[in-house]
């Protein structure tokens, strides 16, 4: 036993020094300090050692278990010194390979729109105004001039929630809610989300509009034609052709609509602009004065102008977009064409 004791240790010594990595030194301290190894088995076989001469019999094999044990724990030393050593002299990093770029987002077209159209008129001195989606009826309708049986409540259908609630069809109401709070003068713009029951290449069920709404004493048509014809210029240059034509809106009086050249034929008839050759943006008008009775204002004293202008109509014609329900199917390779633009 004393001999095999011997060669255990020699035999581990020669292993030891071998060892050029950590996992393999690791293997070599199983193979001979490990529950299974030499040294164990070992220790087990003092079973068939007489009785006087098993302490020194164990003192000694523990002496070379110590010994053996000792030898990795020096070589383990070496072996991550060595490897530190590698890695300081042979591992060079280059700087100068790009790094990797976390992709970021981009504003979404009708955002960047929607901003751009509200910086124009903020540009002009408008204040910006908010109001409900879930709109009562009142303010949606009633107190625009839109009773209940009235013929304008079919071009603006809508879901209702309830007989007195539904989602607003547009952004009007917002008009209403701004003059029962303040007296004029007034000039502000209320952008926001709107729902109808629409939907076609340029009609969706959700959109967005911005509201405006300006009430002074002496204001008059060609106040709201500068102001739009100002819009227009703000957000697509002087040169696009621009027409205001006649319309009608329950709560406006004269009323009209603006329509901008289709930017898809040029003006020469497509199924965008439904062979008109042009694109409305918006509606808009003189403030009814039944509309100024409902929030108490002196109709005699003041007058004013309104408008509702259609955020994705303006993006479509701006960015050449010709389907508009392109803008809600979250298509990455459309949305990605927007990206870096402010
Ligand atoms: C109105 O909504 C009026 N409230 C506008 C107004 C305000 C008139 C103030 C007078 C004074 P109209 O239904 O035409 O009007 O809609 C206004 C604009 O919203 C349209 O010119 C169009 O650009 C846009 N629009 C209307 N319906 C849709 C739809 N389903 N999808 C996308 N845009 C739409
Ligand atoms: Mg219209």
């Amino acid at each position: 036993m004393k001999k095999r004791l011997e060669e255990i240790k020699i035999e581990a010594r020669r292993a030891i020094k071998a060892v050029t990595d950590e996992t393999r030194l690791s293997r070599v301290k199983a193979k001979f300090v490990g529950r299974k190894g030499q040294i164990t088995a070992l220790l087990k076989q003092m079973r068939d050692v007489p009785d006087d001469e098993k302490p020194a019999f164990g003192q000694m094999i523990n002496e070379v278990k110590d010994v053996i044990e000792a030898w990795i724990e020096a070589r383990s030393g070496e072996l991550r010194e060595e490897k530190k050593k590698r890695r300081l002299t042979e591992e060079r990093i280059d700087i100068t390979i790009p790094g990797r770029r976390t992709p970021l987002g981009g504003g979404h077209p009708v955002t960047l729109m929607m901003e751009e159209v509200v910086r124009v008129f903020m540009n002009m001195g408008f204040e910006v105004a908010e109001g409900p989606e879930v709109e009562l009826d009142y303010y949606n309708f009633e107190a625009l001039n839109i009773p209940k049986d009235h013929p304008a409540r079919d071009m603006q259908d809508t879901f209702y929630i309830s007989d007195e609630v539904v989602l607003r069809t547009h952004t009007s109401p917002v008009q209403i809610r701004v003059m029962e709070k303040r007296k004029p003068p007034v000039k502000i713009i209320a952008p926001g989300k709107v729902y109808r029951c629409d939907s076609d290449v340029s009609h969706t069920p959700m959109f967005h509009q911005v509201e405006g709404l300006l009430v002074d004493s002496g204001v008059s048509f060609g106040d709201l034609k500068g102001v739009l014809r100002e819009f227009v210029s703000g957000v697509f240059g002087r040169g696009v052709g621009v027409r205001f034509r006649p319309s009608f809106f329950p709560f406006t009086e004269p009323s009209a609509e603006v329509d901008i050249e289709c930017v898809f034929c040029k003006g020469g008839g497509c199924r965008i602009c439904k062979q008109t050759g042009w694109l409305e943006i918006l509606g808009c008008g003189m403030v009814d004065p039944a509309v100024f009775e409902s929030v108490n204002y002196d109709s005699e004293q003041y007058c004013g102008f309104a408008f509702g202008l259609g955020i994705e109509r303006v993006a479509m014609l701006k960015y050449g977009v010709g389907d508009i329900r392109l803008f809600f199917e979250n298509d990455v390779r459309f949305l990605r064409q927007f990206r870096g633009r402010t």
